[in-house]
């Protein structure tokens, strides 16, 4: 469980070349290094929290793969692609459907549709992905995101909205700072696993000290 075949090290080699692929041209929050960076996070968790590790490459390799926000909302493309693609590799199909079920319920705006139990691999990967969304790149990341979609960084008549349904979330116009209270400053406490409260926690502590300096900028104060 905890250790790899040579042949399911194949299809981790096999699934990376073709995600790299795939997202050759993707924007620079969901590119192929946020992947990576995913994908390095879930494995240290799943050797922590004693995931399965096929499960847990195939499934973070694999989260992403085409985002519904870059698809006019279409959330079956990435589920189907994933599929075909795994098919292709003859991947048992109890490992597919464990993949997939993966995929479809990753996601921050999809949280509250599963509300059954969730598989500890399920877990690790979204503990890796929002882990992503926090801390330093979690900061590049969001003003990357806010700068793509032309917002400002900063306006402070406009105040953050905690109690957005999923269909206001996924047409916000706010100011990028706005996000940090929406969602970022949130994720800490949204951690499945004890190892990505760990991590969670140092980069919370340093989003909370980036925003009282830029506040402290804003005003001219330092
Ligand atoms: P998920 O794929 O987990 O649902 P999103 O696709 O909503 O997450 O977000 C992907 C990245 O873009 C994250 O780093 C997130 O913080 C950032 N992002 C999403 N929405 C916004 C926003 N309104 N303003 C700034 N950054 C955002
Ligand atoms: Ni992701």
């Amino acid at each position: 469980m905890n250790k790899l075949t040579s042949q399911q090290q194949v299809i981790i080699d096999q699934t990376r070349e073709f995600v790299k692929q795939q997202l050759s041209e993707a924007e620079g929050g969901h590119d192929w290094f946020h992947i990576y960076r995913v994908w390095k996070t879930a494995i240290k968790l799943a050797k922590e929290e004693q995931a399965d590790l096929f499960i847990v490459n195939l499934g973070a390799l694999l989260h992403d793969i085409a985002d519904a926000k870059f698809h006019d909302g279409n959330e079956e493309i990435g589920p189907q692609k994933a599929e075909a693609f795994l098919k292709s590799l003859l991947v048992e199909q109890q490992v597919i459907d464990h993949i997939i079920h993966i995929i479809r319920f990753i996601s921050f705006k999809n949280r509250n549709q599963n509300p059954g139990s969730e598989s500890r691999e399920l877990q690790v990967i979204r503990d890796a992905d929002r882990i992503d969304a926090i801390g330093a790149i979690g900061i590049a990341r969001a003003f990357n995101y806010g700068g793509y979609k032309g917002r400002a960084l900063y306006d402070p008549s406009i105040k953050p909205n905690l109690n957005k349904k999923k269909e206001e979330y996924k047409a916000a116009t706010e100011p990028t700072i706005n996000h940090f209270y929406e969602k970022l400053l949130l994720l800490k406490d949204m951690m499945h696993t004890d190892s990505a409260k760990k991590m969670a926690q140092q980069r919370h502590q340093f989003m909370e000290q980036y925003l009282e300096q830029f506040y402290a900028e804003w005003e001219g104060k330092r």
